[in-house]
């Protein structure tokens, strides 16, 4: 199998090192890996596939001979470099905000979205972890009875903030547990022993830009604008994985059990699903998984056509890095690169 020359910028932050195990154990045809970062990273060497490998500054010059361009540096450097690294010939596959709602980029779940890879000219966008994990577990049930209205409260970890913040939650929690006072740095707030219902700026619609991104997002990847969505994210004192309580309701009444036997057979999901033993997703359990859990499948005693789920993912791997690099395997095992 020919292998592809790989880059990775944003090698050495949170998505980034996700990156890195996530084509390792996912044997990626590499034939060559450029690690890139900032000038404070430049020197520093990781491991890949048993090698040492230094990260290099990001410059121009940087996506000489790449093909596939994986971008974790956030939406400034994506929005200068992925059309340079573009321009140099490779497939850029971007997991920051940047493109993802221009109509000449897709974006791309590849269990609900494949075929619009094929569309790319040159960048195709991750979509946004909390709606990763929400259209993999809504796209099964949308195909056997078309959605309507969806309601989603999200419990989003701190790593999906970076590196900074997983240090941020474990420094105030110290603190707190001795006594001590807390500044905050990275969040407008105390992170530890608290819940914080901001992520991303407000809007002026009063929502936040992560919220927004729920709503146009999920429809963009679903292609189903019709969808009356509304979400609120919340920012919860745990390290790794995102939670979602999703009220769905669809066009006819849908039975739990027929839900729960839809998701069994789609793709990338795990039901977990039993109240008599207390089975049901935690973000803890989840956390290193490649799938999309879903758990607590009950009726909505307030909708006659409403379900209710719990959804739970690594917001690392399914929200991220995984979600990125299956978008490059499908490239290749369907001979579109
Ligand atoms: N964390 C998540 O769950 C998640 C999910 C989906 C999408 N994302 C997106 O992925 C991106 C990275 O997130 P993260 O959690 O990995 O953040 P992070 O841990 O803070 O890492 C940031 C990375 O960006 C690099 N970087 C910063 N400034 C740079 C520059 N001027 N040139 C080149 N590289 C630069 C950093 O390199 P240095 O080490 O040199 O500073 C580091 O490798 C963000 O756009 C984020 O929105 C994150």
């Amino acid at each position: 199998m020919k292998g592809y020359d790989v880059a990775i910028v944003g090698a050495t932050g949170l998505v980034g090192q996700e990156f890195i195990k996530v084509l390792e154990q996912r044997n990626f045809p590499m034939n060559s890996i450029r690690l890139l970062a900032s000038d404070r990273s430049a020197g520093r060497k990781l491991r890949v596939n048993g090698e040492e490998v230094e990260v290099k500054e990001t410059s121009i010059d940087s996506f000489e001979n790449v093909e596939v361009a994986l971008f974790s540096a956030g939406a400034e450097i994506s929005n200068y470099f992925a059309p340079i690294a573009a321009r140099a010939g490779a497939v850029v596959v971007d997991n920051s905000a940047a493109f993802r709602m221009d109509t000449q980029v897709p974006l791309v779940v590849p269990e609900v979205n494949p075929a619009d890879i094929k569309e790319h000219k040159g960048i195709i966008a991750n979509p946004n972890c909390s709606t990763i994990q929400m259209v993999v577990a809504l796209y099964p049930l949308h195909q056997v009875n078309p959605i309507k209205r969806v309601i989603v409260d999200t419990y989003q970890s701190v790593s999906g903030t970076g590196s900074a913040a997983l240090e941020e939650l474990s420094e105030q929690a110290r603190l707190v547990l001795e006594g001590r006072s807390v500044v905050p740095h990275v969040y407008p707030h105390q992170i530890a022993f608290n819940l914080l219902p901001e992520i991303d700026v407000f809007l002026d619609n009063a929502y936040t830009k992560e919220e927004w991104k729920c709503v146009e997002e999920t429809r963009k990847i679903m292609h189903a604008n019709e969808i009356a969505i509304s979400a609120t994210c919340v920012r919860v004192p745990i390290f790794v994985s995102h939670s979602e309580a999703i009220h769905i309701e669809f066009s006819q009444p849908m039975s739990p059990d027929t839900a729960r036997r839809t998701l069994a057979e789609a793709p990338g999901i795990k039901v977990l699903d039993d109240p008599n033993i207390s089975l049901y997703p935690q973000p803890w359990s989840v956390a290193g998984s490649d799938e999309v859990f879903v758990g607590r499948i009950r009726q909505d005693a307030s909708h006659s056509c409403g379900l209710v789920m719990w959804v739970v993912a690594d917001n690392l791997r399914k929200g991220a890095a995984l979600n990125a690099v299956q978008i490059a395997e499908t490239m290749v095992d369907r001979g579109w690169i």
